[in-house]
């Protein structure tokens, strides 16, 4: 029996894949985001699931990525975000992995490779519209395709920007780069370079911006149940996919005056009841609930006592009679009629929900429930 265990609701992505869904109209398709390991939910039975209801593309970060959906027969088209390297650009154009292109130098060498496979090379160019992270800049765009009207073996299938601040509240900035976008659009049509999917919504752009959809979405954190923030105009209904279990190892009585864990950073005010969970920050639960978070006990909130440690946290269950050992205990997701969600957690620690899902994703025992009948996770 493991000590401690991720649990992947495959029900619950699929509610969230229709939220999206529910939110564009037939001419747009998703474009799911599984990079980091689908925010560690597990990338391929997540893509399994995904196809299934009908993602049209997926979208990773890195190459090797995209190769291990191939290798598990995922056979829709991958964006690669970041771009691709020399060694993988044949790989690339055989198994329809198409990279994100910024840099004309790597239009070249694609180009390259295309010529010699006698075919031509899919592309989505990234432009910068104000995220200031990646992409053509805008005042270099004009010079970037005049570049590109070179290379016949290249096809710019997209077009893609990313949005800096879609979740919050204020959509001003938003509207200067989905107007910013529009103009490298035209650009693009005056250069007559064509393209087929425009695309550069988010999970906060799907929500909120429906002037952002274009022929593809972008959603990320909203499938695996998160909301992007609490400052969009139109949240929608999501279930949190994944949930981070364990089993409680020892209860014991301890003394007033006792001290709890590493630094003694907590002494027993009175008589208490301790359990001991065997999950700690190897397990992807920040140090930073030292002395702050909770856990789940048969239903009822154990605060966590002293420093949380690699892999062993001590929490407070004076007030929870009945906790034996053995007992279940939920880290992150519900018991009974109470919730610990990412957010919560993320906002004890100053960081936001993707970050506790990588982390805690990081988990090698997992466990898929509910997957779609006929699919094998
Ligand atoms: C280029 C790009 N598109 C889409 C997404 C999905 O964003 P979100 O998870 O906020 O929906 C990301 C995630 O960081 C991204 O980098």
């Amino acid at each position: 029996m493991a000590l401690n265990w991720v649990e992947i609701d495959l029900a619950a992505l699929r509610h969230n894949f229709q939220q999206a869904k529910d939110r564009i109209s037939k001419d747009t398709a998703i474009l799911a985001v599984v990079k980091s390991d689908a925010y560690g939910h597990g990338m391929v039975p997540v893509a399994r699931e995904l196809a299934a209801m009908g993602a049209r593309f997926f979208g990773v970060s890195k190459f090797w990525e995209a190769m291990a959906l191939r290798d598990a027969h995922i056979t829709q088209p991958i964006l690669v975000l970041v771009g691709i390297e020399a060694q993988d650009c044949e790989d690339a154009i055989r198994l329809g992995i198409r990279p994100a292109l910024y840099r004309l130098d790597h239009a070249q060498r694609l180009n390259d490779t295309a010529r010699k496979l006698q075919t031509r090379a899919k592309v989505h160019v990234k432009v910068d519209t104000g995220m200031g992270r990646l992409g053509v800049p805008l005042s270099e765009l004009e010079s970037f395709l005049k570049g590109l009207g070179g290379f016949e073996h290249l096809e710019v299938e997209g077009v893609f920007s990313h949005f800096a601040t879609a979740d919050e509240r204020d959509k001003h900035y938003s509207a200067l780069q989905m107007e910013r976008f529009s103009r490298a659009l035209d650009l693009f049509r005056r250069h007559r370079v064509p393209f087929t999917y425009a695309h550069m919504a988010n999970s906060a752009g799907t929500l909120d911006l429906p002037g952002a959809h274009h022929q593809l979405v972008r959603p990320g954190i909203m499938l695996y149940g998160s909301p992007p923030s609490h400052e969009l105009h139109h949240p929608a209904h999501l279930k949190p996919v994944m949930s981070l279990k364990a089993r409680v190892v020892q209860v014991k009585q301890v003394p007033q005056g006792h001290p709890i864990g590493y630094g003694r950073t907590f002494t027993a005010p009175q008589d208490m009841r301790l359990a001991t969970v065997p999950v700690g920050y190897d397990d992807g639960l920040p140090r930073l609930l030292s002395n702050k978070g909770s856990v789940l006990i048969r239903g009822q909130r154990a605060p966590i006592v002293g420093r949380v440690s690699m892999n062993m946290i001590t929490v407070d269950v004076s007030a929870i009679a009945e906790v034996r050992e053995d007992d279940e205990v939920v880290v992150l997701g519900s018991q009974g009629s109470e919730r610990i969600t990412a957010d919560e957690i993320a906002a004890l620690c100053g960081t936001i929900s993707y970050e506790i899902y990588c982390n805690v994703g990081k988990n090698p025992q997992r466990l898929f429930v509910n997957a779609s009948a006929g699919l094998a996770s």
